[in-house]
């Protein structure tokens, strides 16, 4: 025998042995959570040493089409001297060149650093493109070393873009060499000592711990988003050698660049998405292993607070070299009626007897070896496990060599499938077994629900037969106290809120979610439009005409993962890109969802369009499903000229509203007149308010649910958020637009919803009713029901019989009186009321109250229950006009995981053991501890009752 086929036959008998021996120690495969015991540290800010002004800058103004690259002729004519602070643009979008040659430094690396370029820049050296920057208030810097001319010269040329307002380089330019204050490459050293560094416990977000800046930039939130660093010691045994080990990070704010054991795994910019790193190489077996994780969140990918540092889980998976691709299942169904295959049955009048399930397993062989003899056998077992764990189909082919990485499809049929639905949300399993010579070496476990769906240009959108009109929020992913730091728990009890609300359907808006808030979604029954950050390549804010889209990897990333998820009803690509109706836009548009398609292809395919609809080559002309953002009267328009295209509000009302203020001062900005108060960044929260391009929350609602073509739509949104405080800016740091404020307390609108989406009687009254002072003044009391009519009663006597006008709501002018105001809702008889709601004019602030809707946590460090601080009058009534500042002080095995009011000017830390409360009302939020125990949370406030609570974790 050659020696070659002797040792390819020993290799793969030591191969087989191997994986053999793994098998006979389970588990075959460990997926763990790596969000324990990270330190943290921020870091120095970096200074730039002998740094000189650029000032020599030429200039010349170009249209869009004559953008050409640089190469420029300066000495042109056209050319002009350029002076740094002028506003070269007179206040008119365009676009401008400009260029300098950067004079010589000795030292051996530069920088070149821009305090504010207004609005966007492309900046080149000698010829070569080297930073894309968007924000005309958010200095950058660009490394200049890779393309830098020892020799000189160095000729920078900079694209500059203006959207409103004066622009230019209207910021110090200086050319420099980057000094870090402190040596930062000791901290990807395993041996480096890091005990002086912060423990934190993931998902993290660190920005949110920062001290609001009234010179910050409000869009975000005004807070610094200063570099930071994280460090993990880790061990993996020894038995671990010669498997496959990988981490993912499932989001980490941004720009993160990861080193294990001093070296470097990658760099990963997105700040969205997750990534992995495959780390069998890298790792040491049998010993300590580092991981160090540097990220800078300075630069936006959006418009709104995106936090900073691993703000999402970290996973540490082992499997056998051999093992199922991460990712690498992917489960569809379809129904078998009366033994036809299909999935647009109106299933009302007839059963399912089967589903049809198709699997596709990937399996990675990449680290199977080459041999010659006997080949082993591979296996694949599916089963397929019902709702309550019992064994419901099966499926086992036998595999080729999975040498490289292979698919392999399966068909198995589910007899009396139980459907997932958003009463029912009934979730089967897919446990795959991947077997070698008989043994398990991996296995897997995927969620899905079995269900179908359509978008019926007509008629709206069918699941699993019947017509649910979408009654969705848009949402972005902070939180009060934790920022974007958002505990799994916290996701789940946003979701129940908004279901409490009456509301179907959640579009992650702008950006791929945490797969736990799908999770959460597909347990609770919730639609979802799953959404990707940029259309193309770019990870800018918006994409301009020469966008990239070679690489859709982040794309492709959000696909694989989510694709099992049964509440994703479609994906959208992006959000109102200002090139959504350009030629350019959908050849993009056309690249991704050929992505989605080869990944999915069982959900339509859509993005959300502020305008470009009625473009013949936009994206409209290749999408599957139109998504109109606000414009409700552009619905019939649009639905006659595309009577085949299903067409739903991707983004709807953007009403605005304080909770609990109600006037009666106002204000005017951009002539529009408000009620509310400018100084204090408030606004009321009736529903009268919108920005010139949305809607109040009725005007948004009535055409959608008048019309049976229109899909549903998608509020903007059912929690505020940090950052976009419009129609603010400083003070406020947190957005309006919520039904729910930044802590979930409701807003009025928020039962304005329940009365037109859910199906339980309701009725709410609003305002409060403390006006001390305003005794006989009139008082505009507003009420909403899910009932036809609605009785007010002022101290027992009738102010009046309304009849609730459809999708809307009834109101009357109350001379105010204090006591008790009182809403009756009637269905049938006067006599027979279905709900009744009252507001009460309260004493004075008298105790504290604290309340939660879970006690008992579990003891993993992450898990959170959300408490509400009340404060209330002798008669325990919530007073609404109380601002007591509330002093916690936890005892026992947890922690304070943030604190929060719901007041969009508040500036008052989100990391912190006191609050005021606004509107009567504060949280806390209580994270248990690594170890199981008791808590004891108490509240105290000067000169009211304190409060306990006892929460324990196990
Ligand atoms: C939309 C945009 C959202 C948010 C909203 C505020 O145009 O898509 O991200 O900015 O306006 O009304």
């Amino acid at each position: 025998m050659p020696f070659s086929r002797f040792l390819s036959i020993l290799l793969l008998l030591l191969f087989s042995l191997s994986l053999s021996a793994h098998a006979d120690a389970p588990p075959v495969r460990q997926r763990q959570l790596m969000d324990a015991n990270w330190r943290f540290q921020l870091a120095a800010p970096t200074a730039l040493g002998q740094a000189v002004p650029v000032t020599a800058w030429r200039r010349e103004a170009v249209t869009a089409s004559q953008i050409a690259l640089p190469g420029l002729d300066t000495l042109r004519p056209s050319w002009q001297n350029a002076v740094v602070g002028e506003d070269v643009f007179k206040s008119q979008a365009g676009f401008a060149w400009y260029e300098a040659t950067l004079p010589t430094l000795a030292a051996p690396h530069h920088v070149l650093h821009f305090e504010s370029v207004d609005d966007n820049a492309t900046v080149y050296l000698n010829g070569k493109q080297l930073v894309h920057h968007e924000g005309w208030n958010e200095p950058f810097d660009v490394p200049l070393d890779t393309v830098w001319n020892a020799g000189g010269p160095n000729v920078v040329s900079m694209l500059v873009e203006n959207t409103a307002g004066a622009g230019g380089i209207m910021g110090a330019a200086m050319l420099g060499t980057p000094t870090p204050k402190t040596d930062e490459s000791a901290f990807i050293r395993p041996s480096f000592n890091d005990h002086a560094w912060r423990v934190v416990h993931l998902p993290h977000d660190y920005v949110v711990e920062g001290t609001f800046d009234p010179n910050g930039d409000a869009t975000h939130a005004a807070l610094p988003t200063p570099r930071a660093w994280y460090r993990k010691t880790f061990t993996l045994p020894a038995s671990d050698s010669g498997k496959s080990v990988w981490i993912d990070f499932d989001g980490v704010y941004r720009d993160a660049k990861v080193y294990l054991n001093g070296q470097m795994l990658g760099e990963h910019p997105g700040g969205y998405d997750t990534f992995r790193y495959d780390i069998s190489r890298a790792a040491k077996f049998g010993g300590v292993n580092v991981l160090a994780v540097s990220v800078n969140p300075a630069h936006h990918e959006g418009w709104w607070y995106e936090g900073g540092g691993i703000y999402r889980h970290v996973w540490l998976n082992v499997a056998a070299p051999i093992h199922i691709a991460p990712w690498g299942t992917f489960v569809s169904t379809k129904y078998l009626e009366m033994g036809v295959a299909g999935d647009t049955h109106d299933i009302r009048g007839g059963g399912v007897i089967a589903a049809a399930v198709t699997v596709k397993t990937t399996v990675n062989g990449a680290q199977f070896p080459r041999f010659v003899g006997i080949p082993p056998r591979f296996q694949l077992i599916s089963r397929v496990i019902s709702p309550a764990g019992q064994l419901a189909a099966l499926s086992e082919v036998s595999l080729g060599l999975p040498i490289g990485t292979r698919d392999y499809a399966q068909q198995i049929q589910v007899p009396n499938p139980q459907l997932w639905s958003l009463e029912t949300p009934q979730l089967y399993r897919l446990h795959s077994e991947l077997l070698l010579n008989g043994k398990v070496i991996d296995a897997t476990d995927t969620p899905f629900g079995i269900r179908t769906i359509r978008f019926d240009a007509q008629r709206g959108f069918f699941l699993n037969g019947h017509p649910v009109k979408i009654k969705g929020t848009c949402n972005h992913q902070d939180f009060a106290g934790v920022g974007t730091g958002m505990p799994d728990s916290l996701l789940y009890w946003r979701i129940k809120k908004l279901k409490a609300m009456g509301s179907n359907a959640y579009r992650m808006s702008h950006n791929p979610p945490a797969a736990e808030l799908l999770d959460a979604c597909d347990k609770l029954g919730m639609l979802v439009m799953d959404e990707n950050r940029h259309l193309g390549d770019t990870e800018e804010a918006k994409s301009s005409l020469t966008t990239p889209y070679s690489d859709l990897s982040e794309l492709k990333s959000m696909v694989q993962r989510d694709r099992n998820h049964p509440s994703i009803i479609m994906w959208s690509m992006c959000n109102e890109e200002g090139i959504q109706g350009s030629p350019q836009a959908a050849a993009i548009f056309t690249a991704m969802q050929k992505v989605v398609n080869a990944n999915d292809g069982t959900r339509p395919v859509t993005c959300a369009m502020n305008g470009g609809y009625d473009s013949a080559v936009g994206i409209t002309s290749v999408e599957d499903l139109q998504g109109i953002n606000y414009n409700p009267t552009a619905y019939d328009g649009f639905h006659q000229a595309h009577p085949n295209m299903p067409l739903y509000g991707s983004e709807t009302s953007s009403e605005v509203g304080t909770r609990g203020v109600y006037g009666p001062d106002t204000f005017r900005i951009d002539g529009i007149t408000y009620l509310g108060n400018q100084a204090k960044g408030h606004i009321s929260a009736y529903d009268l308010h919108a920005p010139p391009w949305a809607e109040t929350a009725e005007a948004a609602w009535q055409p959608i649910a008048d019309r049976p073509y229109v899909a549903g739509g998608f509020v903007w949104t059912g929690f505020d958020y940090k950052g976009e405080p419009t129609p603010f800016g400083w003070p406020d740091i947190n957005s309006n637009f919520g039904v729910m404020d930044e802590c979930g307390f409701p807003k009025d609108t928020y039962y304005y919803y329940q009365s037109v989406w859910g199906d339980a009687p309701m009725v709410h009254v609003f305002p409060h009713w403390n006006w001390a002072g305003k005794e006989g003044r009139p008082v505009d009391v507003w009420a909403y029901s899910s009932a036809a009519r609605v009785e007010l009663m002022l101290n027992g006597k009738s102010l009046g019989v309304q009849n609730m006008p459809k999708n809307g709501h009834v109101h009357w002018s109350v001379p105010y009186a204090p006591g008790t105001l009182k809403a009756w809702a009637y269905d049938g008889a006067r006599d027979t009321a279905v709900a009744t709601d009252t507001v009460e004019t309260t004493g004075p602030p008298a105790a504290l109250k604290l309340t939660t809707d879970r006690t008992a946590l579990t003891a993993d460090g992450e898990d959170v229950t959300m408490v509400e601080v009340d404060v209330v009058d002798a008669a325990g009534r919530i007073v609404p006009t109380a601002s007591n500042l509330v002093t916690f002080h936890l005892t026992g095995t947890g922690r304070i995981a943030g604190v929060g009011n719901g007041d969009p000017s508040c500036h008052e830390p989100d990391q912190a053991r006191t609050r005021s409360e606004f509107g009567g009302k504060c949280l806390v939020i209580i994270g248990a501890g690594e170890k199981p125990g008791q808590m004891n949370l108490s509240a105290a406030s000067p000169g009211l009752q304190s409060a306990a609570l006892h929460l324990s974790s196990r």
